[in-house]
């Protein structure tokens, strides 16, 4: 158990930002204190990267393993030098296209980021949020910022400062809240150590879009589709992004799907488990006469990635004891979406 703290809550119009509760926020930062902060993607638990203590901090606050690296975010490309060395021109290019937004680079670390935050790694991964709450509060601590999603390891990313409160209530000094991440999902991860470079995690830049500066640029194979990958087995995925109930991932066309999904949750209702589904607003009503929760995502795709960890907390918060969602078009936000779908299910994935 971490040591408890007295966590502080500071409300910020992001459109009209009190400059002195980012003053406070940013000196407890610079003091070695943790400080949750939005993005435009997800809430980030920051730390000074400078100071291997504070970021030692942020481990020990998420419960997380000491092997999984850290983003360390910057507010303007001079700082790019202070994390990174041999940057190349790629790199350069991406940041003016892509910075400040939910684009990562993994590039060789510097010498002045301690080891802690890449797990000792020789690279480091960094981005530009795009949000004024986040660029003011790493403006005026004038510092690197390393920051790990805001949740409890292993648990969906926090999207609401509510659920960094639920997560982190006792291990964070402050928490500043703008209401909710836009985009709802990670930072895409870009490892530009690699020719030709590699995406790590799809995310919130989407593949088209890189692929037009970047042509030839891989994805790594886990974020295939479940049947390319070959996964069958529970646990062969490492567990993320999880909610505390079970995930049915179902997968296939349109009819088949909601009818297994009927099929499942009327098994599972006589099994006096409580359920929950996911549902697409469009499709409820293919689920008319089930005593299940529903949780609307949505129609859009930025709709759906907004209201994705939202979703699962909010079933979990309701105590079901499974969750059903089929999966959606990986076209666009669709890849990472259908990579946050495919960890939480943790290989309970149903072709249909
Ligand atoms: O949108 C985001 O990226 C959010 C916001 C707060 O910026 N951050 C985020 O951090 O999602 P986190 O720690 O939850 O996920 C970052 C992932 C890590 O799990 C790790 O696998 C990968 O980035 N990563 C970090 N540094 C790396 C490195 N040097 N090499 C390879 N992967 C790295
Ligand atoms: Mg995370």
């Amino acid at each position: 158990m971490p040591e408890t703290v007295e966590t502080q809550i500071f409300y910020l119009d992001q459109d009209n930002l009190d400059m002195r509760l980012i003053e406070i926020a940013a000196a407890k930062l610079r003091a070695g204190g943790l400080v949750a902060f939005p993005t435009e993607t997800v809430y980030g638990l920051g730390a000074n990267a400078f100071d291997p203590d504070a970021v030692n901090r942020i481990f020990i606050a998420k419960g997380r393993p000491a092997s999984d690296p850290i983003i360390v975010h910057i507010h303007e490309l001079a700082r790019l030098e202070e994390v990174a060395v041999r940057i190349p021109d790629l790199a350069r290019q991406l940041a003016a296209k892509f910075w400040p937004g939910p684009l990562t680079m993994i590039l060789e670390r510097s010498e002045k980021i301690p080891p802690n935050v890449s797990a000792g790694l020789p690279t480091i991964a960094v981005r530009m949020p795009n949000h004024p709450v986040a660029l003011a509060l790493l403006q005026i601590a004038d510092l690197p910022v390393a920051a790990p999603s805001a949740n409890r390891f292993a648990h969906p990313s926090a999207t609401l400062a509510a659920h960094v409160h639920d997560d982190l209530n006792g291990r964070v000094d402050i928490i500043l809240d703008s209401g909710a991440a836009n985009i709802g999902l990670e930072s895409t991860i870009l490892d530009l150590t690699k020719t030709p470079p590699v995406v790590l995690r799809p995310g919130g830049l989407t593949l088209e879009t890189l692929r037009e500066i970047i042509p030839d640029v891989q994805v790594l194979s886990k974020h295939l589709r479940a049947d390319e990958a070959g996964i069958e087995a529970p646990g062969m995925l490492y567990k993320h992004y999880s909610p505390r109930a079970r995930l049915l991932l179902f997968l296939g066309g349109g009819e088949r799907v909601i009818l297994a999904m009927r099929t499942r949750a009327k098994q599972l209702l006589a099994d006096n488990k409580k359920i929950g589904i996911l549902a697409v607003n469009d499709e409820q009503s293919e689920f008319d006469g089930l005593a299940a929760h529903f949780f609307l995502l949505g129609s859009t795709l930025p709709d759906i990635s907004h209201n994705l960890f939202i979703g699962m907390r909010e079933l979990d918060r309701l105590g079901v004891d499974v969750i059903l969602v089929r999966g959606l078009d990986q076209s666009g936000l669709g890849a990472a979406l259908w990579d946050r779908l495919l960890r939480a299910a943790e290989g309970h994935v149903i072709n249909c």
